[in-house]
This record gives structure tokens, sequence and C-alpha cells, in this order.
């Protein structure tokens, strides 16, 4: 893809968000099926049905400004999602993993958050109004879960598994 100017770096941006939201859409519920935490299994459910708009409001986006969202495949979020299911696979107490499975997701968060903030200011730059519109909503939901993670990590989740290590160790210990 031959890139000479913003319009085509954001049509770029916008191709590689599609990319990685659907490679979200098939990672999420690898994930939830491994967390054991209910608050953080719900939050990554909510987020999974999130994502599905955010696929659709990239459609609505394509219509709006002319671009194929078909691949190039985002080699970025490819290996953030390898690298987190394969820490998640080698830890087997559930809190720890669930622990794993808030670093990952977050993760994921942070480039997306890192992708629509750009794609949103390119949008702007060039007052395309309704798409930059539709990425700050996007934008928006990637910072609500990634705050929503944070609290939940927070509050009392890594807490739980640092209990639940100690409790572990003294009955062996006796
Ligand atoms: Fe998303
Ligand atoms: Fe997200």
């Amino acid at each position: 893809m031959k890139i000479s100017n913003l319009h085509e770096l954001l049509i770029y941006e916008l191709r590689d968000l599609y990319s990685a939201e659907s490679q979200i859409t098939k990672a999420l519920p690898k994930l939830i099926s491994k967390t054991s935490n209910e608050d953080l299994k719900t939050a990554l459910q909510d987020h999974l049905e999130v994502t599905h708009n955010h696929l659709t409001r990239l459609d609505e986006i394509a219509e709006e400004i002319e671009f194929k969202s078909q691949l190039p495949v985002c080699v970025g979020i490819k290996g953030i999602i390898t690298e987190g299911d394969k820490v998640v696979a080698e830890i087997s107490d559930p809190a720890t993993r669930d622990a794993a499975i808030i670093s990952a997701a977050q993760r994921v968060e942070h480039y997306e958050i890192a992708g629509y903030g750009t794609a949103m200011s390119f949008a702007n730059e060039m007052s395309h109004d309704y798409v930059a519109d539709l990425l700050q909503q996007t934008l928006d939901e990637e910072s609500d879960a990634d705050k929503l993670l944070t609290s939940l990590a927070e509050g009392g989740l890594l807490s739980v598994g640092i209990n639940s290590a100690a409790a572990k160790e003294e009955t062996e210990e006796e």
C-alpha cells in the first residue's frame, strides 16, 4: 500500500484497527473461558459486545470515507494476543491467571487507545467531523474498559491472588 498523504495514512490506520478489532473478537472468548473472577469475566464479556460495535462503527466509517476494510493483518495486535495467550496458558493458579488476563487485556486496550487516538486526530485535522466523532466514541469505550480493568485489579482482585497464594503456602508448611 502506497501512502503519500495524511488521508491515505488515516485509511491505513483504520484498516489496521479493523484487523485488530476482528482479531480481538476471536481472542476475547478464549480469555473469558480462562477467567475465574466473576467481575472480570463480566467486564470482558461486556467488552466483547462493545468490540462488535467497534467493528460496526469502522464499517460506517469505511462507507463515509470509502475504503476497503479487509486486510492487511495487524501484526501488532497479533503479537500482543499471542504473548497474552502464552503467559495465560502457563499459569495454573486461578487468581494469578486472572492477574495475567488483566495484564494481557490492558495491553490490547492500550494498543487500541493509541490507534484510535491517532486516527481521531488525523480525522479531526482533515475536518472529517463525522468520522472523528465515531472514533471518539470508540476511544472513550476503550478508555473505560482500561479504567475498569485497573479498578478491578486495584479493587481486590490482585489481593485475592496474593492471599490465596499465602494461604496455600501456609497449608503446605503445616
Ligand atoms: Fe475496540
Ligand atoms: Fe477494546
